[in-house]
Formats: C-alpha cells, sequence, structure tokens
C-alpha cells in the first residue's frame, strides 16, 4: 500500500509541478482514490528505445528525465516501421482499465500535412495483439492525452509493450510524462475520460456536417413531380398525396453467413429476418472463396445462399474470385509453383467455373482481393496477370462491375497508410492504362480500436482515387475492440462520410450480429441480440435520415414538388373521396407522374 501511495503521488506532481497542463480533476481525484500502479519502468529513459525497420529513418533524444524527442526522417512502408518502444513491466490482467497520459506536441512537420501525428498502440509482443490503438493530429501547442482504456487480455510483467508510431511523414514529435497507470477493475473508462473519442470532426457542430448534408442533398435525392387530374385531365388542387419511400436505389449491405442463411435454428431464423428489415446488398461471407468452392457442401451452400436471396431480389456481390496466396486458394495450387502454365489455367479455369455458375445470381465480383498482402500467386506469374483475371471475367460477364477490393486505405493508422494508399492508387492506375477492364476500387473499411479516419481524412483518400473514373465501394464495413458507444459515434460519422461522397455507390458491412462475426463484438447485435447503439444509429441514418416519407397537398395546378432520396416508392393520392395507390422509381434524373383519379 505505501508503494502505491508514493506512486500516486509522483504521478501527482509531475503532472502538476512539471506539466504546462495539470492533469483534470477527476483524473486527479482517481489517482488519489484508486492509487493505480504504474505499468513503466521507474527509469523510463534508460528503457525506452526507438525501433527502426525496413528503411525508416530517424532518431531518439532524451532531452531530460520527463522528455523525449522523437524525429521521423525517411518513412518506410507503415508508420509503425518506426516507433519509440515502452515496456510495460508491470502484471495486467484482461479487464484491467489502463491510462496512457502523456503531453505532446508537434515541433515540425511535412508541410503537406497540417500536422505532426502520433499513434498509441498497448500491445503483447509475440502475439503483437492489442488493447490499445489511438491515433492523433499534434498541434505545434503541447496538449495533455489521457486515454483510457481497457486489457483485452492478460499481459504478463514484461510482455507487453506501449509503442508510438511516428513514421507517417517527416516530423519531429515531443513527448513528456508518459505514463501507463492501471487502475484495475476499480473505476470504468469512461469515467476516467473520453478523450479517445476525439478525432477530427468529431464535434456535434463540425462544419464538415453541414457539407455532408449539402452533398447527401445533392448527390443522393432527386426531384419527384407529381401532378393529379380528374377523369377530364383537369388539376386537382388539395389533394392529399402520401409520398412513401419503400426502397432505397443505394445498396446497404452486410456480408452473410452461409450457415446462418440455410439453417433452421431459431437463431437461423431470427439472423434472416433481421438481415431482410435491414439490408438490400448481400455478400456470401466465405462460400465464393475458392477454397470453399472447391468443397461440395461449401458450393451447395453458397447456390443455395444466393437462391434465397435471389429470390428475395436482394442483389449480391461476389466475393472474391481469387485471394492471390497459397493459403486462401485450394492446396493443389501451391504444387503448382513451379509450373506456371499450370497454374495459370487453374485460376482461368476457376474464375471460368464459378461465374459461369453464378451467372444471373450475383450482380458484381471482386476480381482479386488484397494483393498487397497475397501475393504469392502474383510472384510466380507476375502483376500483370491479374489483367489476364479482369480481362476473362469482362469476357464472361460483359455487363457486370468487376472491382478489386483491399483494405488498409480507408482505415488502417487513422487514414495514414500512405504507402499502401499509394501503391493500390497506382495498381489501379497502371491497369486503367492498360485498358484492363475494371470498373470498382473496393476499400474493405475493417476498423477495430480508436485509431479512427477522420471524416474529412476519409473524403481526402476518397477524392483521389475518385479521379480515377470508378465506382467506390465501402466493402467490408465493422468496427470492434471499442466501447459501444464509440462503435456507434463512428459508424455515424464514417457512414455519413461516405454516403455524402458522390463516387461512392455502395455501404456493404461485414455482419451485423456478434454470434456471427469474426470480430467477436463487430456487429450491431450482441449475442443475445441486444440492440447495440450503433444499431440505433443505422436505423435512423437508412430509415429516417436518409428516407423520404411525406404527406403533401397539391397547388391550384394539381402539382406537389418535392425531392426524394433515390429508390422506389409508393404514392397513395387521396381527393374528393377516393383513393388511388401507384409505384414509382426515383431515378437520378427525377421522376415525374401524372395520376388521373376516378
Ligand atoms: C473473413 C471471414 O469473415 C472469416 O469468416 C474467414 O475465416 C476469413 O475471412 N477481408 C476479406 C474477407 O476480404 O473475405 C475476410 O473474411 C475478412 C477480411
Amino acid at each position: 500500500m505505501k508503494t502505491r501511495c508514493v506512486a500516486a503521488l509522483a504521478i501527482l506532481l509531475s503532472f502538476s509541478v512539471c506539466c504546462a497542463q495539470t492533469l483534470p480533476p477527476n483524473i486527479q481525484e482517481a489517482v488519489v482514490l484508486y492509487q493505480p500502479l504504474d505499468m513503466f519502468p521507474v527509469d523510463l529513459n534508460a528503457a525506452v528505445y526507438l525501433n527502426q525497420n525496413n528503411g525508416s529513418q530517424g532518431s531518439l533524444v532524451k532531452v531530460d528525465p520527463h522528455t523525449l524527442e522523437l524525429t521521423c526522417i525517411e518513412v518506410s512502408s507503415k508508420p509503425l516501421h518506426l516507433q519509440l518502444v515502452v515496456p510495460v513491466v508491470g502484471s495486467i490482467t484482461k479487464g484491467d482499465t489502463l491510462l496512457i497520459l502523456l503531453e505532446a506536441r508537434t515541433l515540425e512537420h511535412d508541410a503537406a500535412y497540417e500536422s505532426g501525428r502520433l499513434h498509441l498502440n498497448m500491445e503483447r509482443r509475440e502475439t503483437w495483439t492489442k488493447s490499445l490503438g489511438y491515433s492523433s493530429a499534434i498541434s505545434d501547442e503541447s496538449q495533455l492525452l489521457a486515454i483510457p482504456f481497457i486489457a483485452r487480455e492478460d499481459i504478463a510483467p514484461s510482455q507487453g509493450q506501449v509503442t508510438i508510431p511516428i513514421g507517417y511523414y517527416p516530423q519531429k514529435i515531443q513527448i513528456q510524462h508518459l505514463r501507463l497507470l492501471n487502475f484495475g477493475t476499480q473505476i470504468q473508462v469512461d469515467q476516467l475520460s473520453t478523450k479517445q473519442y476525439e478525432y477530427e470532426g468529431y464535434q456535434a457542430d463540425a462544419p464538415w456536417r453541414t457539407l455532408a448534408n449539402e452533398r447527401i442533398e445533392t448527390h443522393r435525392k432527386a426531384p419527384l413531380n407529381i401532378t393529379v387530374l380528374d377523369a377530364n385531365q383537369n388539376p386537382i388542387p388539395e389533394a392529399n398525396v402520401h409520398v412513401q419511400m419503400t426502397k432505397h436505389a443505394f445498396p446497404f449491405g452486410t456480408a452473410v453467413n452461409e450457415w446462418r442463411m440455410i439453417g433452421q435454428a431459431e437463431k437461423d431464423i431470427i439472423y434472416r429476418e433481421k438481415f431482410e428489415s435491414l439490408f438490400n446488398r448481400a455478400t456470401n461471407e466465405t462460400s465464393l472463396k475458392w477454397t470453399s468452392w472447391v468443397q461440395p457442401s461449401r458450393q451447395e451452400m453458397a447456390m443455395q445462399t444466393l437462391d434465397w436471396l435471389n429470390d428475395r431480389d436482394i442483389p449480391v456481390r461476389g466475393h472474391t474470385l481469387v485471394w492471390p496466396s497459397w493459403n486462401k486458394s485450394p492446396a493443389f495450387i501451391k504444387d503448382l509453383q513451379d509450373d506456371p502454365q499450370g497454374l495459370r489455367a487453374a485460376i482461368e479455369s476457376h474464375i471460368r467455373e464459378i461465374m459461369t455458375a453464378c451467372q444471373g445470381k450475383v450482380v458484381e465480383w471482386d476480381v482479386v482481393n488484397e494483393v498487397h498482402n497475397n501475393r504469392d500467386l502474383l510472384d510466380v506469374l507476375g502483376d500483370e496477370q491479374m489483367d489476364e483475371w479482369f480481362r476473362l471475367a469482362r469476357e464472361i460477364e460483359p455487363q457486370l462491375p468487376l472491382f478489386i477490393n483491399d483494405f488498409g486505405i480507408l482505415q488502417g493508422s487513422a487514414g495514414y497508410e500512405l504507402a499502401k494508399q499509394e501503391s493500390y492508387y497506382q495498381l489501379v492506375k497502371g491497369m486503367l492504362d492498360r485498358g484492363v477492364p475494371l470498373d470498382g476500387i473496393g476499400f474493405q473499411s475493417h476498423f477495430r480500436l480508436y485509431a479512427v479516419t477522420p471524416p474529412t481524412r476519409v473524403w481526402e483518400i476518397l477524392d483521389r482515387y475518385a479521379a480515377l473514373g470508378l465506382k467506390l465501394g465501402i466493402t467490408e464495413y465493422d468496427f470492434a475492440w471499442v466501447s459501444e458507444a464509440f462503435q456507434a459515434q463512428y459508424l455515424k460519422d464514417y457512414m455519413t462520410a461516405c454516403f455524402a461522397h458522390p463516387s461512392v455507390n455502395q455501404f456493404v458491412m461485414w455482419g451485423f450480429w456478434d454470434g456471427s462475426h469474426w470480430r467477436e463484438d463487430g456487429g450491431m447485435f450482441a449475442l443475445d441480440w441486444r440492440e447495440k447503439p450503433s444499431l440505433d444509429v443505422y436505423m435512423d441514418l437508412v430509415f429516417n435520415q436518409w428516407w423520404t416519407d411525406e404527406n403533401k397537398v397539391t397547388d391550384a395546378q394539381g402539382h406537389i414538388q418535392t425531392r426524394g432520396f433515390l429508390g422506389e416508392y409508393k404514392l397513395t393520392v387521396t381527393a374528393n373521396g377516393n383513393t388511388v395507390i401507384q409505384t414509382l422509381s426515383l431515378p437520378k434524373d427525377g421522376s415525374s407522374l401524372q395520376i388521373v383519379m376516378p
């Protein structure tokens, strides 16, 4: 207990005496009351070091016992190839509330960006599994960061580390008074701070929101003009017209688990009901992947899933023809590694087979998935072999949009995986320059922890790819390992930013229920089907804010004029005691309709 008191005092002293900022009162109180344990070595300066990999260059200067200066001189392919490593010496138990405290400021930064950036990770060595990921722009004024988080696993003494990647772009950052405190289970994360919920533009009145609404109004809605006439073609004034949207034209979709789609258990039935009430687009989660397709039972499952969806008029995106690594391809493919001709033929025959089998059942295809991290097949065949896969796919399906798909472009280091973004851009551009039939660029968007991409950064990234003139698809959104409140907060902002961008042509999630999700808490429904706050956000956006349902009254000319979200509509017109119901499609160019009353 004595050591704890001393530690608590030391924390308060270091922050009250030497800092530009003082700790917020609630954190001071919590420190006094709960006496958290210090997780870093006593002599922090002696223990920290700079990790430099893959040609990144930088420096670490230990200015005084409380102050570190980190410089990135030369970037490598990932920000984390240049990072400060701080060993965690204390022991951590899954569920513990931890708090990182530090003061940070930018001393210098590359002129192409508005400020410096830092990222905070807390991870377990060897497995590299993370309990914290947080990323923030850092101004040139010293700011106190108090980032609380929950330990996602047990970490034995000396097994953990906090890392501060800085290899985004050339910059120099100052870090002071770095601490990692463990409160055990005595206090909830959000009682300490909600700083981790803040990213550029998170505020309710952030300026980007106005712009987003304007863009949504312009790009996602169209004029809808109705004239109500009587049997003699005379306009009927003061007729009531109920304009009700029945379906979005914009695809809001999800990956679906094939076992749930064909199963008869109660959970399967609930799963399908929820799916149908929420989404108008789907993609098979695994059964159209090559490794599944070669198994007859899985292929059967794939086709049953497609039929179920098609019977309900729910279009399906095909995922994925090729995922070019050995372990994402059937085992026999690896046997062809020394036989390029055989390998080429096997891939082509698979493309032919699966595309033919799915003809009329899918509306687009991911031709190739994750080529940056799955290169085995390309190492044998050369990158331009991908061109042939697209050409073949076009030959088989001249009408279907063909996509390339990858992760870590919109997501990844809070939108600053610059090298990967560049490489994806060049890859697509190269294909277009060579006349390859490529129609769309997929952005997976698997977010986790607190390092999210700010909405305006989402736009910057999308703008760059949009200039290539292709459709941009959000193909695999999910958000895991954060509080439910933050999961909801970011879903709202990310969906809004994406829906507001004119080139984005779909928003597809990667699952919606924790009981069937590749990330255990990534869904909008908990395991017991409890509705999480993110479901409210989704419902509010898709079926309320971006949904048209209006009662109008015709003017003297029998007209109503309005604007509605693109999609399918039901119109109910009531005049002089008669009611007429009519359906209508509202496409981008708008719709005009005359309704003649009996
Ligand atoms: C995942 C599935 O969700 C898992 O069930 C499976 O075990 C592995 O693949 N990027 C992709 C998806 O393109 O196909 C992956 O799906 C998730 C990451």
